[in-house]
C-alpha cells in the first residue's frame, strides 16, 4: 500500500511539475546544459575596434581589388568609351545586331524605358499624364546624331531627373536597348523611299 501512495505522490509531483507552470515567465536564466557557441564575442557592422589602427571593425578593400568575374576593363563595352575617352559609336566589339539581339532590346525597352519615354520613343509616356513633361522625343536632332556610347552613358549613370538603369539592365541588354532606341528613331525618320515599291501602293502612295 505504501508504494501506491508513493507513485501517487511522485506521478503528481511530476504532473504538477510539467505541466503545472506553462506559461509562467521567470527572470532567471535557463539553465544551459551545452551552449553550443551560442554566446561568442563579434563586431556589429560599422561597429569600432581599438584592434585596427584606424579604430573601425569593418575593413576596408585595399586599392584596386576586384570580385573574381568582375575585371570591367573593356572600357567600350561596360562605359560606351573608346581607348582615347570618346564615346563609341556603332556597337562595341563582341556584340552581334541580329533579331534575337533587337527583340530583347524591345522587351527591355518596353518594360524599362516606356512609363516615361513612350512606345514610339516620343516622350509621351503614360507618366506624362501624371506631370512629369520633361521626357525628351528620341526624334530630335541631337539624340538622333548622339554616339551610341553616350547613349548606353545615359542609361548605365542616368541624367538629371532621370535615373540609372544599371541595376536593372546588365551592359548587354543595355547596348540591345541602344540598339532598338535606334530602331525608334528610325522608324520615326523613315521616307517614302524606304519602302520597296511593290509595296508603296499599301500606303497609299503612286
Ligand atoms: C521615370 C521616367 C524615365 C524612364 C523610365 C526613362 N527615362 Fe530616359 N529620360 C527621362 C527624362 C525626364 C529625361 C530628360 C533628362 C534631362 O533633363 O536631360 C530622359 C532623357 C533620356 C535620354 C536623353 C539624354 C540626353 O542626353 O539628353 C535618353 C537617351 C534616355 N532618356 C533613354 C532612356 C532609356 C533607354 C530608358 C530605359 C532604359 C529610359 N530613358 C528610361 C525619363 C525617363
Amino acid at each position: 500500500m505504501r508504494y501506491v501512495y508513493f507513485a501517487t505522490f511522485l506521478l503528481t509531483a511530476l504532473a504538477v511539475g510539467i505541466l503545472g507552470f506553462r506559461g509562467c515567465t521567470s527572470q532567471r536564466p535557463p539553465l544551459e546544459v551545452f551552449p553550443d557557441m551560442d554566446r561568442q564575442p563579434h563586431y556589429l557592422a560599422q561597429g569600432a575596434s581599438p584592434f585596427f589602427a584606424d579604430g573601425r571593425a569593418d575593413r576596408p578593400l585595399p586599392p584596386g581589388v576586384v570580385a573574381r568575374g568582375e575585371l570591367r576593363a573593356n572600357a567600350s563595352f561596360y562605359e560606351g568609351k573608346t581607348a582615347n575617352g570618346g564615346w563609341v559609336i556603332g556597337m562595341p566589339e563582341g556584340i552581334t545586331v541580329d533579331a534575337q539581339f533587337m527583340k530583347r532590346g524591345r522587351d527591355r525597352y518596353q518594360i524599362y524605358c516606356t512609363p516615361c519615354h513612350g512606345a514610339l520613343g516620343d516622350g509621351h509616356g503614360i507618366t506624362k499624364l501624371y506631370g512629369m513633361g520633361a521626357t525628351p522625343t528620341y526624334n530630335d536632332d541631337r539624340l538622333v546624331k548622339m554616339a551610341d556610347g553616350e547613349l548606353f552613358n545615359t542609361i548605365t549613370h542616368g541624367k538629371n531627373t532621370m535615373m540609372s538603369y544599371a541595376d536593372k539592365l546588365e551592359p548587354s541588354d543595355r547596348w540591345a536597348v541602344v540598339a532598338y532606341v535606334r530602331a525608334l528613331q528610325r522608324a520615326q525618320r523613315g521616307k517614302v523611299e524606304d519602302v520597296p515599291a511593290s509595296h508603296r501602293a499599301e500606303l497609299g502612295i503612286q
